[in-house]
């Protein structure tokens, strides 16, 4: 009796772990981020780069940003963080910082942190917009 348990139990698991992998899949729900903007020609240096600056630099400057992630530079932003990749070109909808910013998903990955000590308020509508933009436009 105790001979089939093992394999049962590794069937079970199997099934869970299975069952598992959607739902994690399910957290990058696109159709619940804010709809990408419609301007043309969106960079980094021109229009990302001052939203960072205003309300990331503060903890994801050049030195010891948090979770390696620095925020300052086109490079740095596109190599990523401890997680990388954070920002996949072309696909707005596949990168883990556009949740991140939009608070959707997991909560430990919010950002900015809710209640940060700096006070940093959450991105705009407006703001996620055009990161969208900017990333489906190939992350220029
Ligand atoms: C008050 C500090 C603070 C601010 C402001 C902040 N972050 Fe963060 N960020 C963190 C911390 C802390 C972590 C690590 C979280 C963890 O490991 O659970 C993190 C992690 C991240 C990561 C994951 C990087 C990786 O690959 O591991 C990304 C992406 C990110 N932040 C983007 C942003 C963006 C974009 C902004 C601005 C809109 C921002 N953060 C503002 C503190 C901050």
């Amino acid at each position: 009796m105790n001979r089939s348990f093992l394999p049962l139990a590794t069937a079970a698991a199997l099934v869970l772990g299975l069952a598992a992998a959607p739902a994690a899949d399910k957290k990058l729900d696109p159709s619940k981020l804010p709809a990408a903007a419609t301007q043309a020609g969106v960079t980094f240096d021109k229009d990302i780069k001052p939203i960072f600056e205003k309300s990331c630099v503060k903890c994801h400057g050049t030195e010891k940003p948090k979770s390696k992630f620095d925020a300052t530079t086109l490079a740095s932003v596109l190599k990523g963080g401890k997680n990388a990749p954070d920002v996949v070109p072309g696909k707005s909808g596949e990168s883990p910082l556009v949740y991140s910013v939009a608070h959707v998903g997991d909560e430990d990955d919010f950002m900015p942190p809710p209640d940060n000590k700096a006070k940093i308020p959450p991105l705009t509508k407006d703001q996620i917009g055009l990161i969208r933009a900017w990333i489906d436009q190939g992350a220029k």
